[in-house]
């Protein structure tokens, strides 16, 4: 694995010690979500206060650039506004791990890279549908995740 260069040392780390990893107890937003081609899988939980993301965590099975990247989105979005979140970009995940070139290099890698955002894009989508009313912000992102890879 340290042989390839998509596995910098920050990926390296992040897989071994991976940031806000667990589960909420009774969150506001859990979703489920598995990457199809190796079966890996991701459950990411959020708590939503006054209209921003007080508490995220996640847990599963996944690679080292799953993980990482995981890790990073709940970084992320940590104390964000749903406003915010809710346009979060796949670029703005890729470039802060150095992996913006997957898009191009590697179809397969992309969909562990975004394995975790498109879990958030469908987690957020179910709460724009059902708890916010706000069928258009839900739309946009259910046809985000669907499209993300
Ligand atoms: Fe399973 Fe990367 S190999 S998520």
């Amino acid at each position: 694995m340290s042989g390839d260069p998509i596995y910098t040392e920050m990926i390296i780390e992040y897989s071994r010690n991976p940031s806000n990893f667990g589960k909420i107890d009774d969150a506001h937003i859990h979703q489920h979500d598995a990457n199809p081609l190796c079966g890996d899988t991701i459950d990411l939980y959020l708590n939503i206060d006054d209209n921003k993301i007080s508490d995220v965590k996640f847990d599963g099975h996944g690679c080292a650039i799953c993980m990482a990247c995981s890790s990073v989105l709940t970084e992320m979005i940590k104390g964000k506004n749903l406003d915010d979140v809710k346009k979060f970009d796949k670029d703005e995940l890729l470039s802060e791990l150095g992996l913006e070139h997957l898009i191009k290099t590697s179809p397969v890698r992309i969909k562990c890279a975004l394995l975790s955002l498109k879990t958030l894009k469908y987690g957020i989508y179910s709460y724009f549908a059902d708890k916010l009313n706000d069928s258009e912000s839900a739309g946009n992102l259910k046809e985000e995740a669907a499209n993300l890879y």
